[in-house]
């Protein structure tokens, strides 16, 4: 799903790259990578973005600057499984685009996005894919609301959240998005580029299907586990996502109101939660005989989000109940899809820090 998001991003990253080049041409370019993770996505974007400054200098007929490239993520990240990778990706492009370690610079930060990461104005050309719709922290009233819980039943928005629930998870997101682009804003150097792409919505409504039901499918399985006594109901009530979809109005006025950067484009794709994987991809091999099995795509998809949010709730909930857990939310995915093609809403902006006067 985030390989069909980084996808349906990349004639934008192209653009916004050759755009900055355009408009400054230095002799060594910063580029950043904002919550690269770390898996085979994480140098496939690195690569487009190089392929890119590669064609445009060839098209110039000027020598190819040199390449400072930053990887970015929470310092728990496994950048070592980058780092391992790294001789393979260098002797790639060396065979292929005769670029030397000497004039390509990989380099792993750890830290959070939302505060100041790298020297002032060292950046050309920032990008943020599937990061942004997490927040720095679950929305501080939710967290001390623990003896009277204003989201009973719930871990995210959904159909009769009440206002201020709502309230205190847009506030989280200004809050967060602001600073984020407060600290990019210092660190790009004038007329940079910036492409960021996150889940978000079309819709004017919070508590729509598009951005809330993983997350109320994922509610309706923690529940069934509480009405069985697998798990305390107090246990859901404090469990709050710190995630935020938020609607493509939101963010331009967020961006207008922080006023460091212009919007160049902003734009909604629709991406199908099984990343629109043919059926067949859902045949499997098992590799110690020749039988193939299917795997329905309410238990992918139940994979997927497992990859991402396990960590968070086996913190609250305790290890244990992860495997039945992901099991039931599967089977509640399985007949969503029976009854709908779900999809989610991709945000992808792209944006050009406006110089200093
Ligand atoms: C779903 S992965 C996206 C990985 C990759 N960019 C992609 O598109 O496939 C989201 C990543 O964002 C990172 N992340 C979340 N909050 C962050 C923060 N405040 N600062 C830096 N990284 C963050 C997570 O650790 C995770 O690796």
């Amino acid at each position: 799903m985030q390989r069909k998001i980084i996808s349906v991003a990349t004639s934008i990253i192209e653009e916004a790259v050759a755009d900055s080049l355009e408009k400054n041409f230095p002799e060594s370019i910063g580029i950043a990578d904002l919550g690269c993770s770390s898996g085979p996505n994480t140098l496939m974007v690195i690569s487009e973005i190089i392929d890119k400054v590669y064609a445009i200098t060839n098209k110039l007929g000027s020598p190819l600057p040199e390449l400072r490239i930053s990887l970015n993520d929470l310092p728990g990240n496994d950048f070592n499984n980058i780092f391992i990778s790294l001789p393979e990706f260098y002797k790639k492009l060396k065979m292929e685009k005769n670029i030397g370690q000497e004039g390509c610079f990989i380099s792993g930060v750890p830290g959070s996005f939302y505060g100041r990461l790298f020297p002032r104005k060292s950046l050309h050309f920032v990008h943020s894919s599937s990061s942004l719709h997490w927040l720095s922290q679950v929305p501080p009233t939710l967290e001390s609301s623990f003896l009277k819980p204003l989201n009973k039943g719930k871990i995210y928005i959904s159909k009769n959240t009440m206002a201020c629930v709502l309230d205190a998870y847009l506030s989280q997101f200004k809050r967060d998005f602001s600073l984020f682009l407060k600290s990019r804003s210092e660190e790009m150097a004038d007329d940079g580029s910036m492409v960021l792409s996150f889940m978000g919505r079309v819709s004017a409504d919070p508590s729509c299907e598009e951005s809330c039901m993983q997350w109320e499918l994922l509610a309706q399985a923690l529940m069934s586990m509480a009405l069985e006594g697998r798990i305390e109901e107090e246990k859901i009530d404090s469990f709050n996502a710190p995630y935020y979809a938020p609607s493509a109005m939101e963010v331009t006025s967020a961006i207008e109101e922080e006023g460091s950067f212009t919007i160049t484009r902003l734009e909604a794709f629709e991406i199908d939660w099984d990343g629109g994987a043919p059926i067949n991809n859902n045949v499997h091999e098992n590799p110690n005989t020749i039988e193939k099995y299917y795997v329905p795509r309410g238990q992918l998809f139940s994979k997927t989000i497992r990859a991402v949010v396990e960590s968070m709730l086996e913190c609250h909930f305790g290890r244990e109940i992860m495997d039945e857990l992901f099991r039931r939310y599967g089977e509640l995915v399985d007949d969503y899809f029976l009854k709908t093609r779900p999809r989610s809403i991709d945000l992808v902006v792209s944006l050009t820090k406006r110089g200093s006067l």
